[in-house]
């Protein structure tokens, strides 16, 4: 059965199949071989250990393959949920390390940090305002951010090194180094594995799908069909015609245009968005190379003028491809025995590297969902009321980014500022205007837009993105005298001398495998 993950953990029994149940979920087939697929497959057989799971994919039509950057709560679900062990990722995907997003954003100069610790372990910035400017400058993340940092740190008296393992930071993956890593794990856990094309997807009277037929005429059986075919969503979008839900209204980008940049061992702690004449380019650091897109509205440039604007700004950048997209969901992302995960049920643009981990949300709740037998109750409908609501605070939040850029110089930026929907976000941006940040807000107040509000990845984000951009407001007044915190800045900056750059902690890492455990923790 191949080595064995952590199988027994977070087993719910009600899930079991019975014996004799003709309508038992027992046999998965996950349609895709791109990260969703790989990552579901990997979820069924560690959570569900007797579901029979088999993964098809077209080895022909290639997955996305750019450098993906994620959020902190991958690094747990790779290595406690799934069982991954930390150092064979580290040797087999080379990750970089994450801290945050640096926005080379709008007119500002220098721009803002996204650290991950926004919020939860300033240096002192939230109780003590000195300006808007100082505003997103000091968390202790983004003191490491700009000194290009990792969270390693060489003691003062025998030079060892020590982490702060309490600071949350997430993984840069090469994409196509992540799914050889992951496919070759599937294949020792036991995962089944079919490379064709699927031509046909065959539905029964009651409009499941009854079974699906390769491009060869073979017939493929499954319980449960899970789509992972990207965007092409052969089972939810064609086959079952679930309705598109569109964010063009919000989101004007519909192509993006990658490149490989060389640089030179100088890798950063960060993923970083840059304003461009009609769009944005994420800038993501693997090992090797920086890797980076334009994502771009077709309707403002072409391919051949956003090719060379990426080249002004990169001019070593090589290997270009172009990636279309459409941003939206699909309406449910669960219809009978389909459930779609990954660019399959909804896409947005990366700017806040959404896409990973609203694939983790999805294999979550189906692994949690899913019941032993097709006879017993189902929690479809609240499965795709949470992932509907998710993605739809994603495209108000990627919104905000838009409408509030400052960048006024071209028409996509007019065009931006001028159109891009964010009515639902009426009543936060309401309450932002009369007084920010709104951690600083009355409890009540906090609690209603925290449980109303489409915030994406908190308060805290909408605080950071909005301040960061200067958006107006009134600022609320200090809670802690300015020396206080200069005094605790000047503390950490004391700290973050002893950082390791990136490049130097990821050399130390070479050097001793156990710091990844200690990195990861238990
Ligand atoms: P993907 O396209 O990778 O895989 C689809 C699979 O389906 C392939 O294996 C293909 O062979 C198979 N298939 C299709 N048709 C088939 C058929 N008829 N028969 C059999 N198999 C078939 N996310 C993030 O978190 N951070 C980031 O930085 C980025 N960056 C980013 C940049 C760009 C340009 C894009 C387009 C997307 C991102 N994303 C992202 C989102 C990213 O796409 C996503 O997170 C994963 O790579 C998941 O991709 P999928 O597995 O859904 O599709």
């Amino acid at each position: 059965d191949g080595e064995g993950g952590p199988r027994d953990a977070g087993i719910d029994p009600a899930s079991r199949p019975r014996q004799g149940d003709p309508r038992a979920v027992r046999r998965v087939g996950v349609i895709g071989g791109g990260t969703a697929g790989y990552l579901t497959a990997l979820a069924l057989r560690a959570k569900r250990p007797w579901l029979e799971v088999t993964l098809v994919e077209a080895k022909g039509i290639p997955i996305i393959g750019v450098g993906e950057a994620t959020t902190p709560s991958m690094v747990p679900f790779l290595h406690h949920y799934l069982g991954i062990d930390p150092q064979e990722l580290y040797e087999a995907v080379a990750p970089t390390w994450k801290l945050g997003i640096r926005f080379d954003w709008g007119g500002k100069p220098g721009g803002f940090m996204a650290p991950f610790d926004w919020g939860s372990n300033s240096v002192g910035v939230l109780g003590s305002l000195a300006t808007q400017d100082d505003i997103n400058a000091f968390t202790f993340q983004s003191l490491l951010m700009e000194r290009d940092r990792a969270p390693v740190f060489r003691s003062g008296d025998d030079g060892r090194l020590s982490l702060m393992k309490h600071l949350p930071f997430a993984y840069h993956l090469d994409n196509a180094r992540f799914v050889r890593y992951l496919t070759e794990l599937a294949e020792r856990r036991g995962v089944g594995h079919i490379d064709a094309k699927i031509d046909e997807v065959v539905l029964g009277a009651d409009g499941w799908v009854d079974h699906l037929v390769t491009d060869g005429g073979e017939r493929l059986d499954f319980d449960l069909y899970v789509d992972c075919s990207g965007f092409r969503s052969l089972l939810l979008g064609k086959a079952l015609d679930s309705p598109y839900v569109s964010f063009a209204d919000s989101l004007f980008t519909d192509r993006a245009v990658t490149a490989i940049v060389p640089h030179h061992g100088r890798i950063k702690p960060y993923t970083r968005a840059t304003t461009m004449d009609a769009g944005w380019c994420w800038t993501i650091p693997t090992r090797d190379d920086d890797h980076v897109g334009y994502v771009h509205s077709s309707g403002f440039i072409s391919v051949e003028e956003a090719t060379a604007e990426l080249q002004r700004l990169y001019p070593e950048a090589h290997t270009f491809r172009t990636v279309h997209f459409r941003s939206g969901r699909h309406e449910e992302a669960w219809i009978g025995n389909v459930m779609a995960i990954g660019n399959s049920y909804a896409f947005v643009e990366p700017l806040e590297s959404s896409g990973l981990m609203m694939i983790t949300l999805g294999i979550l709740s189906l692994v949690g969902s899913l019941p032993g037998s097709w006879d017993e109750p189902c929690p479809r409908k609240v499965v795709n009321a949470a992932l509907a609501k998710k993605w739809d605070e994603i495209r108000w939040f990627l919104a905000m980014h838009y409408r509030f850029n400052t960048r006024k110089d071209t028409d996509f930026w007019r065009a931006c500022r001028a159109d891009t929907d964010v009515s639902g976000l009426e009543a936060l941006l309401e309450v932002f205007a009369g007084g920010a940040p709104l951690r600083f807000r009355d409890p009540v107040v906090r609690g209603f837009l925290e449980s109303t509000a489409p915030t994406f990845y908190g308060l805290d984000g909408v605080d950071c993105l909005l301040l960061g951009q200067g958006h107006p407001t009134r600022l609320l007044p200090m809670t802690e005298p300015v020396d206080a915190w200069r005094a605790r800045k000047a503390a950490a900056d004391v700290l973050v001398d002893r950082a390791l750059t990136a490049a130097e902690a990821l050399a130390a890492f070479d050097q001793d495998p156990r710091l990844n455990a200690q990195l990861v923790g238990d």
